[in-house]
């Protein structure tokens, strides 16, 4: 089967929405979401106006970390369905006109994998070892791991094995959970299990993938000591120099990936999660032989500031076009606390601690509803392509009162508690407010528990409603691409500090973030965050016709 693209370039301007499967919807009962579950819906977000999907892992696993922990690369978990469940959930995408996009995780394996299994059982030196990054210890009995590398999780970043007879043996590295350990991308092995891996999905008609941390599989190959001892967050390192992550090696790589691609037809992609700082760096990621598109953590990452959020837009879009790339923007995903939510705490919280009853500067509804929107608006008004997260449509917050013994995020456990972890992001989204589990799961279950006030932001009910957020979604994707905002000419106007004003194509923008009220330009009004009347307030964005 080939994909379904006759159109040239899609991905420049393209909306790509993220399904989450676990918490989509699910057709089984056992509250956890499946394929058919989405392959039931599908028609929900051809009809909100995005143009392709992207799915977090489906793949074998034994979900340590919701399923980016893969046991086996070319299968479906039973959890999500069947390789046929598959096949049907992607017929049905392409009939609706949406591309598909799927997670590859090459950076580690599960230690599930039969990779790993046979390296435990194998000796030190031997070939099954060589597949992942093993090393004797420090200290005279190597009781000490060998360099003072953390996990991104909290905790080192190496577990000590017992060897097959017995004794305490080599370490192992992980720059995650201790479940998912690194493979050693030195190895000729490894490339060509993961040329097999993307043509296994290829052939079966993806049009891409979303390659999961894409600047983590070159290590520098010493392995030498990170000269910060206390690594806060090792995803923001990246920028420090810190040697597992954003090596030149990985680009090798990244250009044998092109070449695979580009072996098939109909525009597949390649899509970067590369948490590296600052763009122009990142911009190597998009060189026109290596990957399409890169997520822009930069522009998710800045706070409600005007003058923040325009200098990263115009970094952004001077990065991404000294290569040749797209711009991207994004606001949410399943790694961090959502959008709405994020951009109205009044407190400092880094990537991956997410939010929980006792976190300092906790979000204002009404203004985390307020700024939400307004960034949303302002995000897709920008030419490039965009990404969504599942339930940002609905304006989900992040959900805080999660009991700790329904947490499953690996950072809860692995920082005992000290970090929420992102659980808060990934609660099942609520479709119809009258349903079992408001829609997710016939059987009214739920992997994680959805918050009772959830009934008035269900789908069903957004959708009869002119106000509601989900309205607001479908009417600026629907703009968005009749105006073709995707591939218009972004030109800043002179307004007042805290006010962002710029036109796209044929639209004006006016996003006021922390200025003055500011009178509404001349023209009809095509879009606005919220209503507005003569002039526009704080924490809302507006799109005028010019
Ligand atoms: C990426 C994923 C994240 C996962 C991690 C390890 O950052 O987005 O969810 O935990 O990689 O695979």
């Amino acid at each position: 089967m080939t994909a379904t693209t006759t159109s040239t370039e899609w991905w420049r301007t393209a909306v790509i929405y993220q399904i989450y499967p676990r918490s989509f919807a699910d057709s089984s009962g056992d509250g956890i979401g499946d394929l058919a579950g989405i392959t039931s819906r599908l028609e929900h977000l051809a009809a909100l106006g995005v143009d392709a999907i992207w799915l977090s892992p489906f793949y074998r696993s034994p979900q340590k970390d919701a399923g980016y922990d893969v046991a086996d690369f070319t299968d479906v978990d039973p959890l999500f369905g069947t390789l046929a469940d598959f096949d049907a959930m992607l017929e049905r995408a392409h009939s609706l006109g949406l591309r598909v996009i799927v997670d590859i995780v090459p950076n580690h394996t599960s230690s599930e994998h039969a990779w790993f299994q046979a390296a435990l059982a194998s000796a030190p030196g031997s070939i099954e070892r060589a597949r992942y990054i093993f090393r004797d210890g420090r200290g005279p009995d190597g009781a000490e791991p060998p360099n003072n590398w953390e996990s991104v999780f909290g905790g080192p970043a190496w577990t000590r094995v017992t060897e097959p007879e017995g004794t305490p043996g080599q370490w192992y590295l992980h720059l995650f959970d201790s479940s998912q350990p690194d493979v050693d991308w030195s190895n000729e092995e490894v490339r060509l299990e993961f040329d097999r891996v993307l043509r296994f999905w290829l052939d079966r008609g993806v049009d891409g993938f979303r390659v999961d941390v894409a600047h983590g599989l070159a290590k520098h190959p010493d392995l030498p000591d990170f000269v910060i001892d206390e690594m806060i967050d090792s995803m923001g390192a990246a920028q420090m120099g810190h040697p597992a992550w954003a090596q030149e090696g990985v680009h090798e790589i990244w250009r044998r990936w092109r070449a695979v691609v580009d072996e098939y037809d109909g525009e597949r992609i390649l899509t970067a999660e590369a948490w590296v700082e600052p763009l122009s760096r990142m911009a190597a990621w998009v060189r026109p032989d290596e990957m399409h598109q890169a997520f822009n953590f930069p522009y998710l990452m800045t706070l409600w500031d005007a003058s923040a959020v325009k200098s990263v837009i115009d970094e952004s879009l001077g990065a991404f076009a000294s290569v040749g790339a797209p711009a991207t923007w994004v606001l949410s995903n399943h790694d961090v606390v959502r959008h709405p939510s994020r951009l109205a705490l009044t407190a400092p919280n880094p990537q991956g601690v997410g939010i929980g009853p006792d976190s300092p500067g906790l979000p204002d509804p009404a203004v985390a509803r307020a700024r939400g929107r307004a960034a949303t608006l302002l995000m897709l008004a920008l030419p490039g392509s965009a990404y969504m997260f599942q339930g940002e449509e609905l304006g989900l917050p992040e959900v805080l009162d999660i009991p700790a013994d329904r947490r499953q995020d690996p950072t809860f456990a692995r920082t005992q508690g000290e970090r929420y972890g992102r659980d808060g992001c990934r609660v099942p989204i609520p479709w119809e407010a009258d349903a079992p589990a408001f829609g997710f799961s016939p059987s009214g279950q739920a992997w994680l528990p959805q918050p009772a006030e959830w009934a008035p932001i269900a789908r069903d009910r957004q959708l009869a409603d002119p106000e509601s957020t989900l309205t607001m979604y479908a009417h600026a994707l629907r703009l968005r691409r009749e105006r073709r905002l995707g591939s218009a000419e972004l030109t800043w106007l002179d307004t007042p500090d805290g006010v962002l004003g710029f036109t796209v194509g044929d639209v004006t923008v006016i996003a006021n973030v922390d200025g003055p009220e500011t009178p509404v330009p001349d023209g009809i009004v095509l879009a606005a965050s919220r209503p507005v009347a003569g002039s526009i307030p704080q924490d809302t964005c507006v799109w005028i016709a010019r």
